[in-house]
């Protein structure tokens, strides 16, 4: 299961591994890929700070949160840049799914590098088949951006799962009152080009998650939050389409 996007900065990643920990919650065995192997934020959005363990050649992925994580990051030392051409993307990746030992998964997530340019069209077509869902802001140029990702997933053969509108209003802590300050409607229009529909609304925030916290994911929201709760909704709807057939 793929997270797409039209452009970072929507959320992508934020979706993924909060989508990734809500799978875990109810039970399911899930993998996750950081795919955007220029742009890798996954090890530090959870907070892993250990490397993959190597085992008779195979890959350990890292356990956080119930979630089997491989990144580019773990291989990275001291947040240098990844300066590869496309030939080393391609072997990166595909040894992250041929030498790491995923065990059995329900669910495989990949965080997508962003757009519609080179290196996700290779990622896209590197991976042979794919359940996308489409990250979007509801402003309607982000949503106008999305679209195209949407179409690139349709003709690399990959099915469209639906839209998360993510940052699709700020709801006031004292009154209750949802402020649509970034637009409205932008992720429904996208649903709708897309014939697809609109998985989960994800409001403004922040975890409220402390550091001296065992298992600290800095933007993992936690089951009892109600940003987490609405994850949990989303992954519910999610397993509920993956599980019917
Ligand atoms: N719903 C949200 N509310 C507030 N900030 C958010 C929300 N979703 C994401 N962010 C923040 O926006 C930035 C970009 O998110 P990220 O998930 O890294 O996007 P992408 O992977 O699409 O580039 C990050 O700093 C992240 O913490
Ligand atoms: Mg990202």
């Amino acid at each position: 299961m793929a997270v797409a996007s039209g452009k970072g900065g929507v959320g992508k990643s934020t979706v993924t591994v909060n989508l990734a920990a809500a799978l875990a919650r109810q039970g399911k065995k899930v993998g996750l890929i950081d795919a955007d192997i220029y742009g890798f934020s996954v090890p530090d959005m959870m907070g892993i700070e250990e490397a993959p363990l190597v085992e008779e050649g195979e890959i350990l992925p890292v356990e956080r949160l119930g979630v089997k994580v491989m990144s580019m990051g773990f291989f990275i030392q001291d947040n240098n840049p990844v300066i590869w051409r496309g030939p080393m993307l391609g072997k990166m990746l595909r040894q992250f799914f041929s030498d790491v030992r995923w065990g059995e998964l329900d669910y495989l997530l990949l965080d997508f590098p962003p757009g519609t340019g080179d290196i996700a069209l290779d990622v896209h077509q590197m991976i042979p088949q794919s359940r996308e869902i489409i990250v979007t802001t509801p402003h309607a140029t982000a949503a106008f951006v999305a679209a195209r990702a949407g179409t690139m997933a349709l003709r690399t053969e990959h099915e469209v799962l639906g839209v998360v509108e993510n940052m699709a209003y700020y709801e006031c802590s004292k009154c209750g009152e949802k402020d649509f300050i970034f637009g409205r409607g932008g992720g429904a229009r996208l649903a709708e080009s897309l014939h697809t529909e609109l998985l989960a609304q994800i409001p403004l925030g922040a975890p409220d998650n402390h550091p001296s916290e065992p298992d600290f994911s800095p933007s993992v929201y936690k089951a009892e939050a109600t940003i987490g709760q609405l994850y949990d909704e989303l992954a519910q709807r999610i397993t509920l389409i993956c599980e019917k057939d």
